[in-house]
């Protein structure tokens, strides 16, 4: 990472340029890594397919995951001002690429919020949850990246890996849920892996994280931000079925889901 404040207020054009290596290697590394984890996902995590292939759907299940992912987007939106705020400094160019993406993504809680307003809950229910442990920790580490490694790294290797995994796992999880809820139920989850898909997010996103990488200690912590990401991913989905499907059966097995080693 080039972070010398000397070379902050020079010419934002040739900042950008000097941030753009070719990491093509990397990302079919990454792409790799992501479709192996997404594979074992599906294979070992209790409930991972519910939603892709369940034939009755499990409602409390379907709420709350759509809960949490509102409460998710909710916070991770302030780490992503502060991304904002370090490309200020750096690299304008991408600082003003972020902030298009950033207002983009920045509402479409409400569009999952609209989907849950359709099976009965209200908002005031969904604002009234207190964030799952798992969820607290995600948008934890992508603070921790901001404030103890000083920059937005594990912020980009999250949303790459959210947009990356969205466009290979949501297309099913929707159309199943239309399928067993019905179309008009879907709206807004249907319009958001609309927009994830049409707008190339994965694409764009790695253009901007690629920005944040110079060497190869760089591309090292890119693969361990990507693995670090996918286990609080993964302790977030055993939560939510040891919350409204089944109980874990020991203090272990309760553990085991925030100190896994998933990836
Ligand atoms: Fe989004
Ligand atoms: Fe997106």
């Amino acid at each position: 990472m080039n972070d010398d404040p000397r070379s902050w207020y020079l010419d934002p054009r040739a900042a950008a340029a000097a941030r753009a290596a070719d990491l093509t290697d990397l990302r079919k590394q990454v792409d790799e890594m992501l479709d192996a984890m997404i594979a074992k996902f599906y294979a070992e995590i209790p409930y991972a397919d519910h939603q892709a292939r369940g034939d009755e759907i499990n409602m409390a299940y379907y709420k709350r995951h759509n809960i949490e992912t509102i409460l998710r987007l909710r916070r991770k939106r302030t780490i992503d001002a502060l991304a904002i705020g370090y490309f200020t400094k750096r690299d304008p160019v991408r600082g003003a690429s972020w902030a298009h993406y950033v207002e983009d993504e920045m509402l479409h809680d409400e569009w999952f919020a609209g989907d849950l307003g359709r099976v009965g809950l209200t908002k005031d229910e969904i604002y009234a949850t207190e964030p799952f442990q798992a969820t607290k920790l995600l948008t934890g580490y992508l603070q921790y990246g901001m404030e103890f490694e000083g920059t937005p790294l594990a912020l980009l290797c999250s949303v790459y890996f959210v947009e990356y995994t969205t466009t290979k796992t949501q297309p099913s999880w929707v159309r199943n849920l239309e399928e067993k809820l019905g179309r008009d139920k879907l709206a807004g989850a249907r319009r958001h892996v609309g927009t994830d898909i049409a707008d190339e997010h994965a694409d764009f996103v790695w253009g901007v994280l690629t920005s944040l990488v110079a060497s190869g200690a760089d591309e090292a912590k890119v693969l361990d931000h990507m693995k670090i990401v996918a286990n609080l991913w993964v302790a977030y989905f055993l939560e939510l079925y040891q919350a409204v499907v089944a109980p874990a059966t020991s203090s272990f097995e309760a553990a085991g889901t925030l100190a896994g080693r998933f990836a």
